[in-house]
């Protein structure tokens, strides 16, 4: 009962600032001027009812209005204004030209302030001394071509778990997503803690960490912030889930720090036993050390708390394992599909690696350095394969949200600080200006000659194709990212030949699970290159 009254003095409180804001915009006609045009919005909530009675997601409602308001357009979505950036040139001179005046983030939700504990994660700080502190520290801690090599004894671990795994379904079906989901976490989660664990543990830590993300993707409180005390029962599942959060992760947190300290804790043999890495080469020891700024008291420096180191580990996992595993989907896809391009890639890495280098010599079992990180710099056309997949498919269509550092212009028209300016990257692969016939998937547009050769994938000549962003918040650990993905790739390729599942064959269907994925996941039936010698196929 008394839950009833609040949520009527809570409506009621919602008309009131309803009403309010009704004359606002009859005076304003709309808020302030000089904005890019948009469709036409509806009082009080803007374009959001519009968006909503799609039933669509965002990125497609998008893509169909780009035609209409071109390269850049307003959608009031609510209280929010969100400036949607189509174009090449645009999209260049905002990230790279002008790129620290771009380089902020938008306010949260409550929800995502949650997850961030109050932004303070790489991708959500804005553009200032504690995003700077944390993003330097991954890139020297996590990122530098030195602590990259020094960990390969890690992916070569997980990829022999992976490939192990694979042969149990000699001739079977493989679920892609998944299998390949479970790998990256595991490299990510022994990169951040240091730690082996078990496959249960992995896919406990991937599920909940999925469900976060998936929980702090806009949503309607989102956009309509003041009415957010009339969504407890989401702000109440969302406490839940960080909750759980926590409990995955603290146990691990707790240990590494007491691995690392040599304090009593360590006499504990299961510790002991999990902590692979040697001290000082886990992500999350360096953020044992760091004194962040703003965070302390009157604005000072201090040592990241238990919460935040939760944050900031959660961060690295979710932001390469979808990624990578969506990018690693589309490719077998592809592969599934067209043999010629598969058998092309397989000579190139049978030519580079040899056929003595068979994964199966060691009785039925994959050899751990069967294609190692040097070779897959060699293979040119395994590198324009996953290219093609990053244009073909993008995993994200937007780069995350930006803002500006305070009120400017871009294209002629105003950019207010407090709006959430969106770059709809995908539509620079889609464009037929710039690719010729876009919609085919074709590595050799990356070979000698093609349309895509010259392509430089980091935008900082121009944005032909950003699948990372580009400037100054560009994914600071996009080379990391790609190996995962190229090891991988050659690595499936060389063991086994990849087939359609009869009379199911692969649906190139797209849905939004935060990277843009098959709507049915792929599956494939994979037959060892060993036994094919002898069988032919
Ligand atoms: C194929 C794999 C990956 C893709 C396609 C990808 C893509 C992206 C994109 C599009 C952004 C947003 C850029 C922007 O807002 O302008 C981003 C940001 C970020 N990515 Fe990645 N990423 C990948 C792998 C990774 C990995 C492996 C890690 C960590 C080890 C990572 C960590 C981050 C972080 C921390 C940010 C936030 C950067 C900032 O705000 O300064 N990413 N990534």
């Amino acid at each position: 009962m008394e839950g009833v009254m609040m949520d009527v003095v809570l409506v009621c409180l919602g008309l009131v600032f309803f009403r309010l804001w009704w004359r606002y915009w009859s005076v304003t006609g709309g808020g302030r001027k000089n904005l890019p045009p948009g469709p036409p919005g509806w009082p009080i909530v803007g374009n959001l009812i519009q968006v909503i009675l799609q039933r669509r997601h965002f990125i497609y409602v998008v893509r169909d209005l780009r035609p209409k308001y071109g390269p850049i357009f307003t959608m009031q979505m609510g209280q929010r204004t969100l400036i949607i950036v189509t174009s090449s040139d645009l999209i260049h001179e905002a990230l790279v030209q002008r790129g620290p005046e771009f380089a902020s983030r938008p306010a949260d939700s409550p929800i995502r302030l949650l997850f961030s504990v109050g932004k303070c994660a790489i991708n959500s700080a804005e553009y200032g001394p504690l995003w700077r502190t944390l993003r330097r520290n991954l890139v020297t801690e996590l990122i530098n071509p030195a602590r990259i090599r020094q960990c390969s004894w890690i992916r070569n671990w997980a990829i022999k778990s992976h490939m192990d795994r694979l042969l149990k379904f000699d001739g079977g079906i493989v679920h892609v997503m998944s299998e390949c989901r479970l790998t990256i976490c595991s490299i990510l989660i022994c990169l951040c803690f240091g730690a082996k664990i078990s496959d249960e543990k992995i896919k406990t830590i991937e599920s909940v960490l999925k469900d976060v993300m998936m929980v702090t993707t806009p949503k309607l409180p989102d956009f309509l912030p003041v009415l957010t005390p009339l969504f407890r029962r989401q702000v109440g599942e969302a406490k839940e889930l960080r909750r759980r959060q926590l409990e995955c992760l603290v146990p691990l947190v707790r240990d590494r720090k007491a691995f690392v300290l040599e304090s009593d804790n360590v006499e504990d043999e299961n510790v002991r036993k999990i902590m692979v890495s040697p001290k000082g080469a886990a992500y999350i020891d360096s953020l044992f050390e760091l004194e962040v700024p703003g965070r302390g008291k009157d604005g000072g420096r201090r040592r990241l708390e238990e919460e935040e180191l939760v944050t900031l580990v959660s961060e690295v996992i979710n932001a390469g394992t979808d990624t990578s595993a969506t990018a690693l989907e589309w490719a077998l896809f592809h592969l599934v599909m067209d043999q010629k391009i598969q058998e092309k890639l397989y000579k190139e890495i049978v030519d580079c690696v040899g056929t003595d280098r068979s994964p199966y010599t060691d009785q039925q079992k994959p050899q751990e350095e069967v294609i190692t990180e040097s070779d897959v710099e060699k293979m040119s056309y395994l590198s324009a394969v996953v290219k093609e997949t990053f244009r073909r498919h993008p995993p994200s269509h937007f780069v995350l949200s930006h803002a500006a550092v305070k009120d400017t212009e871009l294209g002629g028209y105003t950019v207010p600080a407090d709006a959430s300016v969106e770059f709809y990257t995908a539509w620079l692969t889609e464009d037929p200006e710039m690719w010729e016939d876009p919609g085919e998937f074709r590595p050799e547009r990356f070979m000698a000659g093609g349309d895509g050769v010259d392509v430089d994938v980091t935008g900082t000549k121009g944005v032909k194709m950003v699948p990372f962003g580009a400037g100054r918040r560009i994914c600071p650990a996009w080379t990391l990212g790609t190996l995962h993905i190229n090891l991988l790739l050659a690595r499936m390729v060389h063991a086994f030949k990849w087939l359609p599942v009869p009379d199911s064959p692969p649906d190139p269907t797209e849905t939004f699970a935060f990277t843009v994925v098959m709507k049915n996941p792929l599956k494939a039936i994979i037959v060892p290159r060993s036994s094919m010698s002898s069988t032919k196929i």
